[in-house]
């Protein structure tokens, strides 16, 4: 969305993920949110292909460091086409990460805006998301709202 450009610092642009990210540390910008080992290329490759294969479903955006070409910053909206609501969509907003060294210059807050817009433009007619309590504060300054719980089933 035109909103996530606007205001943003030349030393950074905008982009849906490419195939090609694993070598732009993708995999170690993840590692900053989770556990994220690191894949082989065929993997990758084999995980790029299966997101594409997902029509609309999968909006995976990443900020780029122009002058090292290296991602600096990643997000996440998923799609659900449900049956309540008359066939509407939810948005789902996953994985929002911001390099350490790059966290605080209002790269998350862009990010999280702009899949917000995303999701409105996709007809959406609400975003969830679950975080820990320690990043309420940001997401609240993105406009969200405490609503329910998570819970959580590990196989
Ligand atoms: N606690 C309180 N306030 C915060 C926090 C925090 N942890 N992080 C950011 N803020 C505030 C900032 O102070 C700023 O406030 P201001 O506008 O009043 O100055 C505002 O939120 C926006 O901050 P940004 O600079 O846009 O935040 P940043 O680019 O550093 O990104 C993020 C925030 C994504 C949480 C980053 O710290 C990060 O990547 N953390 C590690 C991974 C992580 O925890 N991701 C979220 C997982 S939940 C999910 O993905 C759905």
């Amino acid at each position: 969305p035109q909103s996530m450009r606007d205001g943003l610092s030349a030393e950074y642009h905008i982009r849906p993920l490419a195939s090609t990210d694993l070598m732009r540390s993708h995999f170690h910008l993840l590692a900053t949110l989770t556990t994220s080992p690191p894949i082989a290329p065929s993997v990758y490759a084999a995980l790029f292909n299966h997101m594409k294969s997902c029509p609309s479903t999968y909006y995976i955006l990443v900020f780029v460091e122009r002058s090292t070409d290296q991602l600096v910053a990643s997000g996440t909206l998923l799609t659900e086409r449900k049956h309540v609501r008359g066939g509407g969509v939810a948005g789902h907003i996953e994985d929002i990460v911001v390099s350490p060294s790059t966290q605080g210059q209002g790269l998350g807050i862009k990010m999280v805006n702009g899949l917000k817009d995303l999701a409105a433009g996709l007809g959406c007619y609400k975003v969830i998301l679950d975080c820990v309590e320690a990043k309420t504060p940001f997401y609240e300054k993105c406009g969200f709202f405490r609503k329910g719980i998570q819970m959580a089933h590990y196989s």
